[in-house]
């Protein structure tokens, strides 16, 4: 079987937002949301622009978890601006509405509910895209996936399609020096749940190991040091390599069981997506690692990377799961529901959608290990009370 492995172009560092006088370019829309654009960074890479001679327009109406009817306003502004190139600046949320509306802004007819990884898109007719990531953790600055929510339901879904990796990925850690310590933390765990999901989805490959199995060494070093000090611009540029080397792994890999978890509490209960991902990789690893061996050895294989030591497959995934754990609780994220702060009530009300949600999501595909609707139920009924998965 033929593969490809497809990555951005990528520049990091110290004052690599400096690297934008390279774009050959007239016309560039700012593609970000309010919080971002009131930090200043927008400020700085519109004057970067315009010092080289670009006329440059700001759109700045992004949404956590864009919703459908978001992208489109953002395709209008690009359709009224006519750019040739798109520049993302922000999380993972800004990002997708930057990809999915430039979709659009190519081709208007375009349903976003049917884009599919084998169709062509025929992007790059009108602009080309370029991101700048104001979170480490998603990595949608170097991979193929849109991950937007349907108006009506609330129901998030990801696609991809290898059109729409970017042309360009610029990592400057001053731009998430400012970010607080709590989306600091979640969306470092989205990282290692990406990287450790693609380590044993079934499309897994030796490109895509490499770029996990850093990523899970970068992640435990240097994750507490960037919560515990965020000022830290060492720490904060590794750990933007990191979620790049963890977008690179998973957009050529796939995501598995802790993403489709992830993708449906953030729809249903409108948790972080970070903070959701990072609960449920401990939970989806002792259930995959259970039953299923070639899982279980790859979880270990991992876990050896950060110090665990064990003969048996399964009792190391184990190990590691709990490790996964320790760091969650060492950068104050929840490792449950009810840590979380949600009530019993509002989790029971909201269970039946997680688990039809949970069955409607595609990264359930590449799990290596099957799951049924029961199976789910029980999952996040573990989930709730922060019990490991023992069947
Ligand atoms: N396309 C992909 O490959 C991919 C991969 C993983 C996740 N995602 C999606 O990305 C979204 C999550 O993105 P995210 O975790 O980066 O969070 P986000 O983009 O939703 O941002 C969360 C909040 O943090 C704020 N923020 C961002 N940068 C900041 C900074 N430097 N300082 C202060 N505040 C800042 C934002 O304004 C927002 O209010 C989810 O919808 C998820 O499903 C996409
Ligand atoms: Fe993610």
């Amino acid at each position: 079987m033929v593969w490809w492995f497809i990555v951005p172009k990528v520049t990091f560092g110290e004052d690599a937002l400096t690297d934008l006088e390279l774009l050959g370019g007239e016309k560039a829309i700012i593609i970000t949301d309010e919080v971002i654009n009131s930090l200043g960074h927008v400020d700085k890479v519109k004057s970067i622009l315009e010092e080289n001679g670009w006329e440059v327009s700001v759109w700045d109406g992004a949404e956590p978890d864009p919703r459908i009817s978001i992208v489109k306003n953002a395709a209008e502004a690009m359709t009224e601006f006519a750019p040739d190139w798109i520049v993302a600046v922000g999380g993972g949320s800004v990002m997708d509405t930057a990809k999915a509306a430039w979709i659009l802004y190519e081709h208007p007819d375009e349903n976003l509910e049917s884009v599919n990884p084998l169709q062509p898109l025929d992007l790059r007719n009108k602009a080309k895209l370029v991101c700048i990531p104001t979170t480490a953790g998603t990595g949608s600055e170097a991979t193929k996936a849109i991950v937007i929510r349907e108006d009506e339901t609330g129901r998030k879904f990801a696609t991809n399609n290898n059109e729409l990796v970017p042309d360009l990925a610029i990592l400057d850690p001053e731009l998430i020096t400012g970010l607080p310590r709590d989306l600091t933390a979640y969306t470092g765990l989205d990282a290692l749940a990406h990287s450790v999901d693609a380590y044993i989805s079934v499309w897994k490959n030796d490109f895509s190991d490499a770029c996990t199995m850093q990523t899970v060494r970068m992640v435990f070093e240097w994750l507490p040091k960037s919560v515990e000090n965020p000022g830290d611009t060492v720490a904060r540029e590794k750990m933007l390599v990191a979620a790049n080397l963890a977008g690179m792994s998973f957009s050529n890999s796939q995501v598995c069981l802790s993403h489709s978890l992830g993708h449906c509490m953030g729809s249903v209960h409108r948790l972080q997506h970070g903070m959701s991902v990072g609960m449920a990789l401990p939970y989806t690893i002792e259930y995959n690692a259970h039953d299923t061996p070639d899982a279980a050895r790859q979880y270990s294989e991992l876990g050896r990377l950060v110090g665990i030591e064990e003969k048996d497959d399964e009792k190391a995934a184990r190990r590691f799961a709990a490790k996964i754990r320790d760091l969650q609780k060492e950068v104050g994220a929840p490792t449950s529901f009810e840590e979380a702060g949600m009530s019993k009530e509002d989790f029971d009300k909201g269970l039946d959608k997680l688990v039809e949600f949970t069955m409607m999501d595609s990264s359930i595909t590449m799990n290596p290990r099957f799951i049924d609707s029961m199976t789910i139920r029980r999952v996040y009924e573990y989930m709730y009370e922060g019990k490991p998965i023992d069947f």
